[in-house]
């Protein structure tokens, strides 16, 4: 299976692939299961549904590594139409964005700056913005900027980070998050990392989630626990037990159409869960990392597909 995950992760760079899959009806069919469809409307409609099963949501405008600052601009349009929206239906909803898609690469200025705009935005519609965390060459970059635009009076609380299970650096950033009460959401993470950086083995980064699991949840500081292995949810349910901490004092977040069995059960048992729903025309990498987590999902949809 790691091989499968290489080769997923390798062809999620692959233009030519992506060009063909972005632009046909079999991949956009293909990426549907995971993709809530290409318009605001449409993540707006995902949003409503997910909030009527008593769960809240984090949207994604789709789209990295932007080429030029209007690019960039008009990827933070979408968000702010998304913050709008939020706020005038009432969504329990907040917004997941990308430096890269901020013109990070092109000018780290114009990403603060358009970060900052939705950050205030999101604290205007008393909402959130997480930034995502991507590839360990902007990790630094990623956290310096939130630290930076949390200290913002009006943004405090308003804005939070990820960090990823597999970086042998995580635990220092977790004790920094925490030390600013920014507000954190623990993934394993998604991308190919060398093992001078990362983990290699599953099982070292899962030793890595809960340890960090474990400094976050009795911090005081709301953050999000985003997983669907069922033994790390397993281990956050038996802490948080042990520790008195309350099923309101954290949320447990998994992806849009992955695992929605395990999602509406810990609603059921009391949890809050929220899904994150990624949307829009340039959903090519993100597919095919969920493809990379698990291979086995080619021929789940393959399967739906044909049965269509
Ligand atoms: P793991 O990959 O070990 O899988 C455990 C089990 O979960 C599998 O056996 C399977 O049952 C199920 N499962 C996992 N992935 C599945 C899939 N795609 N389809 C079906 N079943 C699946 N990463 C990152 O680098 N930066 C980020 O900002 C984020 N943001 C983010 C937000 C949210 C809400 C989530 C849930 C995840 C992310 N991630 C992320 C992705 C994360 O790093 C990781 O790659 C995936 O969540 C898969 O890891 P799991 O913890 O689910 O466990």
């Amino acid at each position: 299976m790691p091989i499968l995950r290489s080769i997923f992760i390798a062809l999620s760079t692959n233009s030519s692939l992506r060009q063909f899959m972005e632009n046909s009806t079999l991949g956009v069919r293909m990426s549907s299961r995971f993709v809530a469809g290409k318009t605001v409307e449409d993540a707006l409609t995902a949003a409503a549904a997910v909030n009527r099963h008593g769960m809240s949501c984090s949207l994604d405008s789709l789209g990295e590594n932007v080429h030029s600052p209007q690019e960039a601009r008009q990827a933070a349009d979408v968000y702010h139409r998304l913050l709008d929206a939020i706020e005038q239906r009432h969504l329990d909803a907040n917004v997941s964005v990308k430096l890269t898609q901020m013109g990070m690469d092109l000018d780290p200025q114009l990403a603060f700056s358009l970060a900052e705009g939705l950050v205030e935005h999101a604290a205007a519609a008393n909402t959130f913005v997480r930034l995502d965390m991507e590839g360990s060459d902007y990790t630094q970059a990623t956290i310096d900027m939130v630290s930076k635009l949390h200290t913002g009076n009006e943004n405090r609380g308003r804005v939070g980070v990820v960090i990823q299970a597999y970086l042998y650096r995580s635990q220092a950033d977790v004790d920094r998050l925490l030390a600013e009460k920014i507000r954190v959401r623990l993934c394993k993470g998604a991308y190919q990392e060398p093992a001078s950086l990362a983990f290699p083995e599953k099982a070292d980064v899962d030793k890595n989630f809960v340890r960090l699991m474990q400094c976050l949840l009795p911090s005081g500081v709301y953050h999000g626990i985003a997983t669907h292995d069922e033994q790390m949810i397993e281990a956050t349910r038996r802490f948080a037990k042990e520790r008195g901490i309350a099923a309101d004092e954290f949320e447990f977040q998994m992806l849009y159409g992955v695992r929605r069995d395990l999602q509406k059960s810990l609603v059921a048992s009391g949890y809050r869960v929220r899904v994150y729903i990624p949307f829009g025309t340039d959903w090519y990498p993100y597919f095919m990392r969920r493809l990379a987590e698990r291979p086995a999902n080619l021929f789940f949809i393959a399967r739906n597909f044909f049965r269509n």
